[in-house]
């Protein structure tokens, strides 16, 4: 469904044979999920491409009404076209969730326009891979990830809790990274996802007792532009953006805390067990070939 024409390149035979077994495609019950929204305002940050316009044209038959945020305007524009064209109410707001004014602007635009949403989807998120060794002159790369990754959905909750109150969802786009042994060049990008998924976790409990819930999907590599610059994932198996989204709609509909792969545990738990030895091979093999 995706109205990007971002350049993905074709997959592989193995990722072909690999794909379906390792994130089986996720069944939905559109009539269930769209009678539980249809009067709904979600607010879906990242809607301008990849697992966030995906999730926008997958809501879109119920008719709510999708809040729709990035800072490409004319791409957040496409999207809201096909939202139309498929039944859906879209209402767009272009902005950099990295400029806390630009976000404070946007929560009164909001208010302004008589959108309460109920549903807030933390879609929007910037990676960095790069070696801490590339990045003594780089302290905006930590910076950045930090403002996009955890201090904009923050800010965007902290309004939106008196909003929600007694009726709310929260879901986050998490990453399976987060819940595995931390990797070499993905430190910026780790820390500021770890660091919403921890505050999440810690006033999930206040939020539950005001009926305001919350799911964390950790998702494994998605075929979207993000994985686009690191050459080394181009070949190796990865969820479609469309399965991604069909995991948030089944949050969205069944409320679950959290959602992994199916084989994550063998990583969590291995890696809890293991680590020792896991750091010993990611040290010795940083000496051998040092991160590039
Ligand atoms: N792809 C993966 O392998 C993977 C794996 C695990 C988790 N995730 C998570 O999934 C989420 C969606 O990523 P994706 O794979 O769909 O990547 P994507 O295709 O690059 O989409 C990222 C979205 O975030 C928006 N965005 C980026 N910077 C922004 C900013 N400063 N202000 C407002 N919006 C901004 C982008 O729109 P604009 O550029 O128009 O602003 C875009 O809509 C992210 O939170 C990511 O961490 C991805």
């Amino acid at each position: 469904m995706s109205t990007s024409g971002t350049l993905i390149p074709p997959i592989t035979l193995k990722q072909k044979i690999l794909e379906p077994i390792l994130f089986p495609p996720a069944s939905v019950n559109k009539e269930k999920l769209y009678r539980k929204i249809q009067d709904e305002t979600i607010l879906i940050t990242g809607a301008s491409f990849g697992i966030g316009e995906e999730l926008a044209c997958l809501l879109a038959p119920s008719g709510a009404q999708l809040v729709l945020v990035a800072r490409t305007k004319e791409k957040l524009e496409r999207v809201a076209e096909t939202v139309r064209s498929l039944g859906g109410k879209a209402h767009v707001f272009a902005l950099d969730l990295c400029d806390e004014m630009s976000v404070r602007v946007f929560l009164e635009d909001l208010r302004h326009a008589g959108l309460q949403p109920h549903i807030f989807v933390n879609n929007a998120g910037k990676s960095i891979r790069r070696s801490v060794f590339k990045s003594l002159d780089r302290h905006h790369d930590f910076t950045r990830t930090m403002q996009l990754n955890y201090f904009a959905p923050v800010q965007i909750m902290l309004d939106l809790i008196p909003v929600m109150a007694q009726r709310g969802q929260i879901i986050n786009i998490s990453s399976l990274a987060v819940a595995l042994l931390p990797a070499p060049g993905w430190a910026a990008y780790l820390a500021s996802k770890a660091a919403f998924d921890q505050w999440l976790r810690s006033v999930s409990p206040e939020l539950e007792s005001k009926n305001i819930n919350s799911s964390s999907l950790y998702f494994p590599l998605v075929r979207t532009r993000m994985i686009e610059p690191t050459r080394s994932y181009r070949n190796i198996p990865a969820m479609s953006p469309e399965n991604a989204a069909r995991w948030i709609a089944n949050a969205i509909l069944h409320e679950g805390k959290r959602y992994y792969p199916w084989w994550s545990w063998i990583l969590i738990v291995s890696g809890n067990i293991l680590r020792p030895v896991w750091e010993a091979i990611l040290s010795f093999q940083m000496k051998r070939k040092p991160f590039r």
